[in-house]
């Protein structure tokens, strides 16, 4: 039995009223129920974030406790090295990374066409919705765990 950290930053606690149009009407409940149903014998530990320090010492704990990550920083994507860093020491580590995103940022802003943290992520999945999570989860539990 594995436990799946699964690591949402900025604004993504507002999934199900934020944007309905781009990122759909379910709520991080409700993605929580989704995987845990997906999830076997294994643990979804799901959690969100506002404040960027509190994700790194999340990343942290993953390289020390040796957890798969699946990881939507969020608008931090984009722009953050300190979470880019956190990431790289823990696929360096050798811990799974998935960066996942409910919407396609490349079909979206320009400004969300750049991502600092696929370059040092295990993976990426993106434009799925909740699916982009779930197939996360299901590679990690094949290849992963
Ligand atoms: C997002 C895409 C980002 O550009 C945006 O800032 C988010 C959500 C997604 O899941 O589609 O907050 O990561």
């Amino acid at each position: 039995m594995t436990s799946i950290l699964v690591l949402n930053g900025a604004n993504l606690g507002r999934l199900g009223t934020r944007e309905p149009d781009v990122y759909g009407s379910g709520t991080l409940g409700d993605l929580r129920a989704v995987l845990a149903e997906d999830a076997g014998d294994d643990t979804i530990d799901l959690r969100q974030t506002d404040d960027e320090g509190q994700l790194l010492r999340w990343l942290h704990e993953a390289a020390d406790t040796g957890a798969p990550v699946i990881l939507n920083a969020g608008a931090w994507t984009h722009y953050s090295y300190a979470v880019r860093d956190a990431v790289s020491l823990v696929t360096k580590a050798g811990v799974t990374v998935i960066e996942v995103h409910l919407s396609n940022p490349h079909a979206r802003e320009e400004f969300r066409h750049t991502s600092v943290l696929s370059a040092v992520a295990t993976g990426v999945i993106a434009g799925f919705g909740f699916e982009s999570y779930r197939l996360a989860l299901a590679f990690i539990r094949r290849n992963a765990r």
